[in-house]
């Protein structure tokens, strides 16, 4: 039962970042060219939806002083493993080399090479080796989201919100705002 209840944070958000796998797989088990706009769909949605909500976690504890280290490691891990899921499926359907025949593409490649040393250094070991370095090398997630952005709206698909969701909470973290908000909440507190 304790286990549970110091644990269900990450465990929720593993599961959550799990489930959409099963009509992936129905999907990709399903012969058809229609079906690979289907997986660039799921793969690409879930990609930046894991990526914009790991970056609305230090604006939350700026907002309401709640903050989990495994959710937001659980939350980074779920945004690498989607976004080098969804270049998987490109290079199955289309080929490495077509990476480079178009900008959107680029810089959802440089957005995925990004990820991967966050993705790796995504744990506690890591963190304490790394101390300050670590601190920024997680800045580098700006630029994965950024380059994210650029992809989707090149590609004319749903780009607004998260971007709309990303500069709330760059807004919430500029230090003289932060400082208010928290000023703010502990005297109500
Ligand atoms: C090498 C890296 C990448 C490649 C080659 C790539 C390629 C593609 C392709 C071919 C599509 C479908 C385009 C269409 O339907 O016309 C797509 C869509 C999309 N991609 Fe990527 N992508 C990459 C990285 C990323 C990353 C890092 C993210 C976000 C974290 C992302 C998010 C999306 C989203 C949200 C869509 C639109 C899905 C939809 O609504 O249909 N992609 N991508």
């Amino acid at each position: 039962m304790t286990f549970l209840r110091r644990n269900y944070g990450w465990m929720i958000v593993a599961l959550l970042a799990v489930l959409p796998l099963i009509p992936l797989l129905k999907i990709l088990t399903k012969e058809g060219e229609s079906n690979i706009g289907m997986l660039y769909h799921i793969s690409g949605e879930f990609a930046i939806r894991w990526m914009t909500a790991v970056l609305t976690c230090t604006p939350f504890f700026i907002l309401f002083g709640v903050t989990n280290l495994f959710v937001r490691q659980t939350m980074g891990i779920a945004t690498a493993i989607w976004s080098l899921l969804h270049f998987t499926l490109f290079i199955w359907a289309e080929g490495f080399l077509e990476t480079f025949t178009q900008v959107n593409y680029v810089a959802g490649f440089m957005a995925t090479l990004i990820l991967i040393p966050l993705f790796i250094s995504s744990n506690r070991k890591s963190m304490k080796r790394l101390n300050a370095i670590w601190k920024k090398l997680q800045r580098f997630a700006y630029v994965a989201i950024l380059l994210s952005l650029i992809h989707v709206a090149i590609l004319e698909k749903t780009w607004l919100i998260y971007a709309v969701v990303v500069s709330l909470g760059f807004m919430i973290r500029i230090p003289f705002v932060k400082e208010k908000i928290i000023r703010y909440r502990l005297r109500k507190a």
